[in-house]
């Protein structure tokens, strides 16, 4: 079997399951409990917050652990909207962003009365600093732009961003970055980054746990009202074997992207030269992008078609963000870089984890390259 989903979701590692079968064992209790065995977990979720925070080169008290990188990206838009409505109801985000940010957005603008700016986006993908400089206002309360993109990887000047956002009081920065923690390195206090979501499931951690970073003195309208929980950002009682999970799941794959990433990009790029020598597939990823996601078309074959074809042979990728597969053929980000049509309905996306190097290369175009020979016939 060869998983190349992992954007979608990777697989959880041994020790981070171990770790939360451990701690649902044994740290049980409520960490609201003021009984011996709730400051027990208490003390345990804070530490799980500190690693975090250390991770992230950010502060314990502003991380709030979340469901994942939907619930984060929610809370940090419309809690950053509307607690601070009252400075100006103006928000800019990009045409590419995950739906998790998207519909944020639209619901914002459809039924709160918000004006939003989506930015467009050049043939890579890439957000242009002057547009954003163009459409930055007093009374733009909050901007929002994804690290790495899901689809095709490509990374946003985040820090160039943050620079021109500093200038403008009123605006908060929020960064979707789901796809690049572990992969692509982001210094958020230098960004000058206020909100940041990361999602468990994406870097070795389990399904339904993430962490939004909130810069101390940023407010926030919390979705989820209750019990106070999560520093009064997030009521609900913990998932503590979650959150701990996280922590560690963060720390390793910490860890192992600081000798593999170089690996993973070498993949990336040797798959990259294989892809370009094979006639008819066109290449989505910029050349600047994330060294673990790799976007490319067959135009003349459906991308579900060779899908198929690739899971017959223990292969599985996707066609382009996991949410929208299932729904639409037709890459939104690949029609906003201007690709296509044909190209942007072929699109089939190929994810690596930081455990994977030039290995798989070879099963991988091998089975590509008679893929696209059989599928042709029987289509001709
Ligand atoms: C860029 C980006 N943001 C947000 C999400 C949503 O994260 P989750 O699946 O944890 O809700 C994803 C998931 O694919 C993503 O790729």
């Amino acid at each position: 079997m060869l998983y190349l989903d992992n954007s979608a979701t990777t697989k959880p590692y041994k020790d981070v399951l171990a770790t939360f079968i451990k701690v649902t064992e044994e740290y049980f209790a409520n960490p609201s409990s003021i009984h011996k065995l709730g400051s027990e977990a208490e003390g345990l979720l804070n530490q799980s917050r500190k690693q975090v925070a250390n991770l992230l080169g950010v502060l314990p008290n502003e991380i709030i652990f979340t469901s994942g990188g939907t619930e984060g990206n929610n809370l940090a838009i419309k809690g950053a909207a509307f607690a601070n409505q009252h400075k100006g109801k103006h928000l800019i985000t990009s045409v590419i962003e995950h739906p998790s940010v998207l519909e944020s957005f639209k619901q914002l603008e459809k039924i709160h009365g918000f004006e939003v700016t989506y930015l467009s986006v050049d043939e890579n993908g890439t957000v242009s600093c002057e547009d954003l400089q163009k459409n930055l206002r007093n009374d733009t309360i909050l901007v929002s732009i994804m690290h790495v993109n899901n689809e095709v990887g490509t990374i946003q000047p985040i820090a160039e961003i943050g620079q021109l956002i500093k200038q403008f009081k009123n605006t908060l920065f929020h960064v979707d970055h789901v796809q690049g923690v572990t992969k692509v390195p982001l210094n958020i206090n230098d960004a000058h980054i206020d909100l940041c979501t990361i999602s468990g499931h994406k870097f070795h951690g389990l399904n339904g746990t993430g962490a939004v970073f909130i810069k101390t003195g940023v407010h926030l309208l919390p979705l989820f009202t209750g019990g106070s929980q999560e520093l009064e950002m997030r009521s609900g009682t913990e998932s503590l074997a979650g959150n701990v999970a996280l922590a560690k799941a963060l720390r390793l794959t910490t860890e192992k992207a600081e000798k593999q990433l170089k690996i993973v990009k070498e993949t990336q790029e040797k798959l990259r030269s294989e892809l370009m020598n094979i006639s008819g597939v066109v290449i989505n990823t910029p050349v600047f992008a994330a060294p673990h996601i790799l976007n490319f078309s067959v135009p003349n074959l459906k991308a579900e078609v060779l899908i198929h074809y690739f899971g017959e042979h223990g292969i599985y990728l996707s066609t382009t963000s996991a949410c929208s597969s299932r729904r639409s053929t037709v890459s939104h980000t690949l029609l906003e870089m201007k690709k296509k049509e044909e190209v942007a309905k072929s699109a089939i996306r190929v994810s690596l984890s930081v455990d994977h190097n030039e290995e798989i290369v070879e099963p991988f175009i091998t089975t590509l390259k008679n893929g696209i020979s059989k599928l042709t016939k029987v289509m001709r």
